[in-house]
């Protein structure tokens, strides 16, 4: 070997090496991408953890999805459940007057509570079943108290309760619409508690900010 071969063979091994180590600090800086990327994904403890976040949610006035009718304290039937869509215009809210005062009830007797009505299981319909009368589903059962009913896979809501689950597998209780009554007895929906409507978020959370994401607000 003459001494260009043995400067050829030095270059080649320089070059190598310089190729090598390209290729380790590349594989480095794709792994701190994944790294930080990682970092921006929000996890449901995150989101549960900014449920303090100010919401602001349209304030309008409860209208009966089968009437056409504006709710107000006068029109409404004891033990009737009344639907409406709320925060956005395809997700339909229960709201009923119990006849008895329940916690966070609105109206001059303190009875008057609406909450989600899609069910936290697989996303149905719950209905309303009064105190002591059966859902068409189940002729054998009997509510203790006001109740939501899920007849797709026997979910059972207290609605004197804030809606804790009581029977049946959702796994959260529906969310609470939260109702204000004007002076002249207009019932209006100002806003929605957590857990957040099924599907929207993270499933659990309590970040309400979801609610108002993927529709049109009613
Ligand atoms: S969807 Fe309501 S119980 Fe399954």
């Amino acid at each position: 070997m003459d001494s260009s071969e043995g400067k050829r063979t030095d270059l080649d091994k320089d070059r190598r090496t310089f190729l090598k180590a390209t290729v380790v600090a590349s594989a480095a800086l794709a792994v701190g991408g994944i790294a930080a990327l990682s970092k921006t994904i929000t996890t449901p403890g995150e989101a549960q953890a900014s449920s303090t976040t100010a919401v602001t949610f349209p304030r309008v006035q409860v209208k009966d999805i089968t009437s056409g009718l504006l709710a107000t304290v006068n029109n409404l039937v004891t033990n009737a459940s009344l639907n409406f869509y709320y925060p956005l215009d395809n997700e339909a809210n229960i709201m009923v007057k119990l006849g008895v005062a329940v916690p966070n009830g609105v109206g001059p007797d303190g009875d008057i509570i609406a909450y989600s009505d899609i069910c936290q299981h697989l996303g149905c319909n719950p209905g309303f079943v009064a105190a002591g009368k059966s859902p068409p589903c189940n002729p054998a059962y009997s509510a203790k108290g006001p109740e939501m009913y899920c007849c797709c896979h026997g979910s059972i809501y207290d609605m004197a309760d804030n809606a804790k689950v009581i029977g049946g597998p959702a796994p959260y209780p529906v969310p609470r619409v939260i109702l204000e009554v004007d002076s002249s007895g207009n019932i209006f929906a100002t806003g929605m508690t957590g857990p957040t409507i099924y599907q929207h978020g993270p499933a659990g959370s309590d970040d309400v900010t979801y609610d108002l994401q993927g529709g049109t607000p009613v």
